[in-house]
């Protein structure tokens, strides 16, 4: 017997976020698709679950596990995040660094903490957080973006750890660059990838993962990238 899969999803509020969710409810998956503020799921909202969770906010990772229970989480897409902090030396703005690192950094840490044995109870076992190639090291040529680069070069640390640790449990855990997107977060206009393509392509990435993949950054088409 085949049982639908279950995917939950931080930051459907805009984005990349509500795409992944209109994209596996739209594929038969049943969703839990959790918003910043709730009053932003819409018309999102029909036929999935819809939970307020703020990433920065204990509380509401305590709330939401409280209602989820035991339920099974074939895929766990820790995809809320901030950025880009274009505030140059000397005038930097720190709250905003701090902000960050709460949003991009800590937050995923608590997410797959919270729903880790929600991961271990289901088929797939799969773990995607969105990154970003700003955080990687290698890959920095311009500076700059202190807050951002460095929330998601935390971000890659922290998923490559988990990945080690969750292994034994049968949970593939990877990060993934969505490429430059067209949506609030990447600048709308002058971004390339449009975020259906991007989603649809990290969705097909996601599918076809095995577990030898784990620990790794990728690019939204599957393409590794270097720390
Ligand atoms: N777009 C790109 O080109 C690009 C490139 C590389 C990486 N990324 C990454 O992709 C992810 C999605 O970005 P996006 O382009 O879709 O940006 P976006 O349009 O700004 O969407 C970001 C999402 O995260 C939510 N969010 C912000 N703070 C949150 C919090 N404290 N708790 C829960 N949710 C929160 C936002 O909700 P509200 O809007 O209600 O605050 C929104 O739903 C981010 O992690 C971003 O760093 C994007």
């Amino acid at each position: 017997m085949t049982t639908t899969p279950t995917v939950l999803i931080t930051g459907c509020d805009i984005g990349i976020g509500r795409e992944f969710a209109r994209q596996y409810h739209a594929d038969g998956w049943s969703v839990i698709a959790t918003f910043r503020d709730l009053a932003n799921a819409g018309d999102l909202a029909e036929g999935m679950g819809r939970f307020q969770l703020d990433v920065t906010e204990p509380a509401q990772f305590e709330a939401l596990k409280k209602n989820i229970g035991d339920t099974p989480i074939d895929l766990l897409v820790s995809n809320a995040g901030i950025g880009l902090d274009i505030r140059k030396l000397g005038d930097l703005d720190y709250d905003y660094v701090r902000r960050m690192l709460e949003v991009n950094t800590v937050g995923p840490l608590r997410l797959v903490d919270t729903f880790r044995d929600n991961v271990a109870a289901s088929r797939h076992r799969r773990i995607v957080a969105v990154t970003s190639r700003m955080g990687s090291i290698a890959l920095n040529l311009s500076g700059g973006h202190y807050g951002y680069r460095s929330s998601k070069a935390g971000l890659n640390a922290i998923m490559h750890s988990l990945a080690i640790d969750l292994f034994p449990r049968g949970i593939t855990v990877v990060m993934i660059h969505p490429g430059w997107v067209d949506t609030a977060g990447g600048g709308a206009e002058q971004a390339a990838v449009p975020v259906e393509e991007s989603v649809a392509s990290m969705r097909k990435f996601v599918s076809r993962l095995g577990s030898h993949e784990t620990g790794q950054l990728f690019d939204y088409k599957g393409i590794p990238l270097p720390w």
